[in-house]
């Protein structure tokens, strides 16, 4: 058809320092079906820290996905997190739209504590402060360097990067998407990846805390490294279930609920802050998503030591796909990891 409407929709692509997740949806009678799904292991030198240290690799890996799928859609969407990302939710007078534009940069230098000259800002009007003087104000600030790093492998793998957003905000839309909200609980989303975890906390249906903390999967292969004497592709392959060096996921479960004991630690400092800075008791419900969510006996020990019910995401459970195109058990398997993905997937060009 040579006149036919083009696509709008985005293709979900999270460029994750363990592994590249893509996914792209369509909307039918408005609810959202898997056209294309994919999921290709990163070697761990390529993306450390959250910085690209072997672009080329992360290109080859890219553009294979993408051949091997067959994703005909040139728009991508991508995110961003860690430290190169700030996300603030801050207080201004009153003023009109066009004031705001015009005095952000100045207003937000004070909130970034990077040269301003050197990120890339956005921001959005949330609603006036009960005081009538006051409006609030989300404020989102990333490094260029770190968009231009993960937007040119896209350009690189010969797609056009039309949206860079940010994984706590991934995640939410994947939530939104998914699970659906409920305005009157509050929801801590945590994305808990190989690197970084992102905490997106929802309290009235609107997110209010962000943070990104440098904890995840990559502290269980390395404990499971250090007291097993395995190399990281073997401590690596242990955790997701393969038998290595005479070893079974059964030996590494005292070193998983060691480290999910610490990683509960770094959970509940996170939420404590929360509560104190918010002034908010009450959490309802942790909801977990990333590949790390994965790990053996963990929803039920945070359940225990945080004393809030814990579930895992999976998109999946409401995004309908083609059970002969794409096996349930693989989609399943990997659901929690393409939270992120699919929070993008969800986007449509342009908004
Ligand atoms: N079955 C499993 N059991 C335990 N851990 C798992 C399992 N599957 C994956 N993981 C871990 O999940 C992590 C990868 O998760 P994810 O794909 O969400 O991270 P990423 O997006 O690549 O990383 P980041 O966002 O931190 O850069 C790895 O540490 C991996 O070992
Ligand atoms: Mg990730």
């Amino acid at each position: 058809m040579i006149f036919g409407k083009r696509s709008k929709h985005i293709v979900g692509l999270d460029i994750g320092s363990s592994a590249i997740k893509l996914v792209e949806l369509k909307k039918k009678g408005g609810e959202f079906h898997v056209e294309k799904l994919g999921f290709s292991t990163l070697s761990s030198e390529a993306i450390v820290d959250g910085a690209v240290m072997d672009a080329t690799l992360v290109v080859d890996t890219i553009a294979n996905l993408i051949s091997r799928l067959g994703v005909k859609n040139p728009n991508f969407g991508i995110s961003i997190s860690g430290h190169a990302v700030i996300i603030k939710r801050i207080t201004l007078p009153v003023m009109s739209e066009d004031e705001l534009r015009e005095s952000i940069q100045w207003e937000a230098e004070s909130y970034i504590p990077f040269n301003i000259n050197e990120v890339n800002l956005s921001y959005q009007y949330l609603g006036d402060e009960q005081d009538g003087q006051n409006m609030a104000v989300l404020l989102v600030a990333s490094k260029k360097d770190k968009v231009t790093d993960y937007t040119s492998v896209v350009t690189q793998a010969n797609k056009t990067p039309v949206l860079v957003d940010v994984d706590a905000f991934s995640l939410q839309n994947c939530f939104e998407v998914c699970m659906g909200l409920n305005p009157s609980e509050v929801v801590a989303l945590v994305n808990i990846g190989a690197s970084v975890m992102n905490f997106n906390i929802m309290t009235e249906g609107q997110s209010v805390f962000w943070r990104d903390i440098s904890f995840g999967g990559n502290q269980y292969t390395e404990a499971i490294m250090k007291e097993l004497s395995l190399s990281f592709e073997q401590a690596e392959a242990l955790k997701k279930g393969e038998a290595v060096g005479g070893y079974t996921v059964e030996n590494v479960i005292p070193i998983f609920n060691s480290v999910t004991e610490e990683l509960s630690g770094e959970l509940r400092k996170t939420l404590d802050f929360f509560r104190s800075s918010m002034q908010q008791d009450k959490i309802d419900r942790i909801v977990l998503a990333g590949g790390c969510s994965k790990v053996v006996n963990l929803t039920g020990i945070l359940q225990q030591k945080l004393g809030t019910p814990v579930e895992i995401l999976n998109p999946f459970s409401a995004i309908k796909y083609d059970e002969s195109q794409y096996d349930p058990a693989w989609v399943n398997d990997i659901g929690p990891s393409m939270a992120i993905a699919v929070g993008l997937g969800v986007r449509e060009v342009g908004d």
